[in-house]
């Protein structure tokens, strides 16, 4: 499904609802919490909100405020591997359920989220193999 068919199919309405969400369960979560700012998670929530209106093809705010997105050096800060991977796409499946997100809207944002999130890997996690050949 293409990104404009998805902002279609839920809207700001849509995209606001499920990062909302995510970030409702991010401090409580055992992997994630202590990775997000405490003093600034609506600062942060904006953050990612403004980034999937962009990418979606909503509104351009994301670049006004923050320039060329550089997530990958932006994700530098903080360590990433499987588990935080896994958790993060785990904890959006989630959100994306309560926000009432269509399925089968579910399933492409799923796969965007899980491609973006393994590119943000940064840590091997002790196999000592190249952990990401495409960075
Ligand atoms: C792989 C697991 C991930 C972890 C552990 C992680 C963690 C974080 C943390 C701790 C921040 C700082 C919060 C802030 O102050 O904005 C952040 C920022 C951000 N993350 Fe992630 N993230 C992950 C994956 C993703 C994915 C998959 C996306 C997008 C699809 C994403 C998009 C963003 C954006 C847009 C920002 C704000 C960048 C900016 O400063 O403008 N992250 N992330």
């Amino acid at each position: 499904m293409d990104e404009k068919l998805i902002f279609e199919k839920i809207g700001s309405h849509g995209v606001r609802a499920m990062v909302a969400e995510f970030y409702r369960l991010v401090p409580d979560d055992s992997i994630l919490g202590p990775m997000y700012p405490k003093d600034d998670m609506q600062g942060a929530e904006d953050r990612l909100f403004h980034f999937m209106m962009f990418r979606l093809g909503g509104d351009q705010t994301y670049i006004e405020q923050r320039g060329h997105p550089r997530l990958r050096a932006r994700h530098m800060p903080f360590s990433i591997g499987e588990k935080e991977r896994d958790r993060w796409v785990e904890l959006m499946h989630k959100a994306m359920v309560a926000a009432e997100i269509p399925e089968d809207v579910i399933e492409a944002l799923n796969a965007f989220f899980f491609q973006v999130a393994d590119f943000m890997r940064n840590q091997a996690e002790g196999s000592g193999i190249d952990f990401n050949p495409r960075a």
